[in-house]
């Protein structure tokens, strides 16, 4: 379960997030709308220790993740996937998915995990992913890297 309480962010003496107190129970898909600028993206942040707070507790099982740095959350079970994903230069889709599960992974792992996110294994995986994967395609690969770790908590901004 996570819980967030009493949290709030102000940044160039905006605030930004205003006392937002939010339970996210086990087994759940929860979607969390809004305007543009309302504060979403922030808020998937300071979950996976991107930013940090000025107040509040964010309780993973009970856990305060605010004080960890984003290793220690990715430790601690929180997985994450930016609204703009990361485009790592010079490495292949296939070394993207082998870094996110810790360990080589069969062809049949690879092909079945793209396959969960619509991509078929043979076009993509000895890519690069620095460069020529359009939008929607890496932001495939990242859901796929953030389902290989098995996180207890995935955070996904704008899927
Ligand atoms: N570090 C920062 N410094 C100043 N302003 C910031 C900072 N981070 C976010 N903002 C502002 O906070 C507001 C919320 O931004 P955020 O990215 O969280 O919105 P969002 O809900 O994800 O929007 P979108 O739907 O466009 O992705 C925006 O007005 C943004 O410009
Ligand atoms: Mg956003």
């Amino acid at each position: 379960m996570l819980e967030i309480k009493n949290l709030s962010f102000s940044a160039q003496g905006r605030k930004i997030l205003d006392d937002i107190n939010l339970t996210i129970p086990d087994g759940k898909l929860i979607c969390l709308t809004g305007p543009n600028g309302g504060g979403k993206t922030t808020l998937a942040k300071m979950i996976a220790g991107v930013e940090k707070p000025d107040e509040g507790q964010i309780l993973l099982d009970g856990l305060d993740l605010v004080p960890l740095d984003p290793t220690e959350r990715a430790k601690a079970g929180v997985g994450y996937a930016f609204q703009q994903p990361v485009r790592f230069k010079g490495i292949t889709v296939r070394d993207m998915l082998n870094m996110a599960a810790g360990k080589t992974l069969s062809e049949e792992e690879l092909a079945n995990v793209l396959r969960e996110v619509g991509l078929e294994a043979g076009e993509y995986i000895d890519r690069g992913v620095g460069t020529h994967l359009s939008g929607g395609e890496i932001k495939r690969i990242e859901i796929a890297t953030v389902l290989l770790r098995r996180s207890r908590l995935a955070v996904f901004d704008e899927p």
